[in-house]
Parts: C-alpha cells; sequence; structure tokens
C-alpha cells in the first residue's frame, strides 16, 4: 500500500460527542486510560488531529511569531527530523498554528516531532516559520486538504506504516468520506451530557461535497476499565446500494 494503515481511534460519550462538560467527570478517567492504552496496542508511528483539536489541547489558539519580510522558502515539502519514532501530524490548511517547539509530549506516548499538513494557501512567512522551528511540513493540496496525497506523503517521507487518525469530528469525516480509513477504533465513555453544540465522532465540513452514506462492520467488543466499551470496526469503502 502506498499510503499507512489509518485507523480512526476515538472515545465518545454514549451519544457519538467527542468533547463537553462529561469529559470533566471522575467516571472519564477508566475510559481515558483505555483509550490510551488500545491506542498503544496498534503500535503506531503517528497520530493526526485537526487545526481546531491542536489549538484546544496543545497550542491554546498561540498565534505564530512571523517574518512577513522572510525571503523565499524553496517550494514543497520540508523534512526537519527524520527517523523519530512518533510523530504528530497537525493538519493545519492555512497555516495558524503558533507552535513553541518541534516536539510534542502527551500522556505516556514517546515524544512525537511535530509534522505540519499545508496546503498551497498557506503563507511564505508561515513555511519560513516552521523552518525556523525546525518542524516539518508537507503540501497537500490547493485550497483544500487532499487527504490522499498527505497519507502518501506521510508514509513516503516519514516512513509511517500505521497513523492513528485521532479527530476532531470534521477532519475525521474529510479522511473517512476519501475513503482512507481502514479501521474505526472506538472507545465508548458511559456518560453523557445533553449539549447540543458539541462535535460528534463525524462531521462534515460545509465546503465538502454531500455526505455519502459510510457503512462499518464490527469485528471486536471488549469490555475495559470505567464500562467502557471497545468497538473495532472495518470500513465498508464502497457502500453496499
Ligand atoms: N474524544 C476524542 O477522542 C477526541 C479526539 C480529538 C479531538 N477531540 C475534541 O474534538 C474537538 C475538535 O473537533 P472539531 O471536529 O471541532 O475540529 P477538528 O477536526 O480538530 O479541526 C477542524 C479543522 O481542521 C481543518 N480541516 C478539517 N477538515 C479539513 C479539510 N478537509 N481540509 C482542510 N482543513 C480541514 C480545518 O481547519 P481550518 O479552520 O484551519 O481551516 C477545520 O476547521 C476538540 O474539543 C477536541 O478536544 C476529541
Amino acid at each position: 500500500m502506498d499510503r499507512p494503515y489509518i485507523v480512526c481511534h476515538m472515545m465518545t460519550a454514549l451519544d457519538g460527542k467527542i468533547t463537553g462538560p462529561y469529559m470533566n467527570t471522575a467516571a472519564i478517567k477508566g475510559p481515558a486510560q483505555e483509550y490510551e492504552r488500545t491506542n498503544a496496542s496498534y503500535r503506531p508511528q503517528a497520530w493526526l488531529c485537526g487545526r481546531v483539536t491542536t489549538d484546544e489541547n496543545f497550542t491554546c489558539y498561540k498565534k505564530p511569531a512571523l517574518d512577513e519580510n522572510a525571503p523565499a522558502v524553496p517550494a514543497g515539502d520540508y523534512v526537519a527530523v527524520q527517523g523519530t519514532e512518533m510523530h504528530y501530524v497537525s493538519v493545519d490548511a492555512s497555516g495558524r498554528i503558533g507552535w513553541e517547539s518541534n516536539t510534542l509530549k502527551y500522556e505516556d506516548r514517546p515524544a512525537a516531532h511535530i509534522v505540519e499538513v499545508l496546503t498551497e494557501k498557506a503563507s511564505n512567512a508561515y513555511r519560513a516559520f516552521l523552518r525556523r522551528m525546525n518542524i516539518s511540513y508537507i503540501v497537500a493540496g490547493k485550497d483544500q486538504l487532499d487527504c490522499r496525497l498527505a497519507a502518501e506523503k506521510l508514509k513516503a517521507l516519514f516512513k509511517i506504516e500505521t497513523l492513528m487518525l485521532s479527530g476532531g469530528g470534521f477532519i475525521n469525516w474529510s479522511f473517512l468520506q476519501a475513503g482512507l480509513v481502514d479501521e474505526l477504533s472506538l472507545v465508548i465513555a458511559p456518560l453523557a451530557d445533553g449539549e447540543n453544540k458539541t462535535p460528534t465522532l463525524f462531521e462534515k465540513s460545509d465546503f465538502l461535497p454531500a455526505a455519502v452514506p459510510v457503512e462499518f462492520t464490527l469485528t471486536h467488543v471488549d469490555k475495559g476499565l470505567g464500562d467502557s466499551l471497545w468497538l473495532r470496526y472495518k470500513v465498508i469503502n464502497t457502500p453496499r446500494a
């Protein structure tokens, strides 16, 4: 395969919500432990998140320190570091994330080298900023993300064989509708909070074409800590009529 094996790995409440007040309860602890344990069981070389997830969880919406007069950087991709055990792949089509380091440490995962996924609309100043920070980047798509090209480059340039697609809902749907998800790995927490404005597991961006339903086949069901369920599905990429 010319791209990584892609597992969409997520934790949700009973209603499919991926964030909300339920995340701040004591009862989320057991399921959260299961989320990390099951993530590690795939022995991935990378996990990938959307721009909102990165801003909310890792960079706190910090703005990048741009030099608008930076000399023009060479066209194409930039590999700052090779041979790292773990990568954090940050989808950032316009180039907005204000990274302060080229390495991300999360939970007990190995320190991850940051790889930004840009589109051609990301500015020269932002690319120069990433080079200055020793952060790798790939360019995939003109205005919108070309998910397949991104996946192919991640394998070719960083030797990523197994990629955990880890939210949020908008980036998950982008990869799913492009036929690029091989497996869905879902840890369900026995919680609900009734919020009606929080995202679910899959959300379609307005700029994407009308949604085609996707079908899944259940392969495993396991009970875990804190009454969580670990559900694993294969994706049927060509839905049956
Ligand atoms: N429970 C879990 O397991 C879990 C895991 C991860 C995240 N989360 C939570 O999920 C929430 C965020 O989820 P979300 O769905 O709102 O956001 P998201 O998927 O993290 O990010 C959405 C952004 O990603 C970019 N994007 C997505 N699809 C794209 C495409 N096809 N082309 C180009 N860019 C694309 C866009 O960035 P631009 O706006 O820059 O264009 C879009 O606004 C956070 O609260 C986070 O904590 C939960």
